[in-house]
Parts: structure tokens; sequence; C-alpha cells
């Protein structure tokens, strides 16, 4: 499946984000999927390549919580974010 907003994908997996589950394209990045979700984004806050680190976000992974970039890493099954990038809400 192809839409001018997201990279190709296949089917939909299913992420965490702050406690509630959602169903989101594969083979995209948290960012873009905040983006499809309808989250507020501030475009001049974000560089959305890797520049700006405003953008860190925290997941769990196991028994840690790992910090990254949404304009970098891609969504995974099973992905629990918990902390989302400083100046994105759901609306
Ligand atoms: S948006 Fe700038 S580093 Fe991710």
């Amino acid at each position: 499946m192809e839409t001018t907003l997201l990279d190709d994908y296949q089917k939909e997996i299913r992420v965490r984000i702050g406690g509630k589950e959602f169903m989101v394209p594969e083979n995209n990045t948290l960012l873009r999927i905040l983006q499809h979700l309808s989250c507020e984004i501030s475009y001049s806050r974000f560089c959305w390549n890797g520049d700006c680190h405003n953008c860190i976000f925290a997941y769990r992974a196991g028994a840690l919580e790992k910090k990254a970039l949404a304009c970098r890493v891609k969504v995974a099954e099973g992905m629990e974010i918990t902390h989302l990038p400083d100046g994105i809400q759901f609306n």
C-alpha cells in the first residue's frame, strides 16, 4: 500500500503509545506514524532528517527504557513508546 505521507507498507502492526494500542503501517518512522495518527506536530521544531535531535522519544525494550530519534527509528511490532518527543501531542 502506498500513500504520499507514508513509505510503502504491506501490513499494519501493533504498537503502544502512552499506554494506548494502535494499528499502524509497518516500515515507517515513528515521526511519520505520529503524523499519520493526526498528532499535532510543529513543523518549525523538527528537521525530519536527524540533525536537530528535537524528536527524541523513549520506548521500552525488554526491562530497559531506550531513547531514539523518532525521525530515524521505524516502528516495530509490539513497540511500546513511553514518552513522545516534546512538542508532539495527540489531538
Ligand atoms: S526531527 Fe530533527 S532529529 Fe528527528
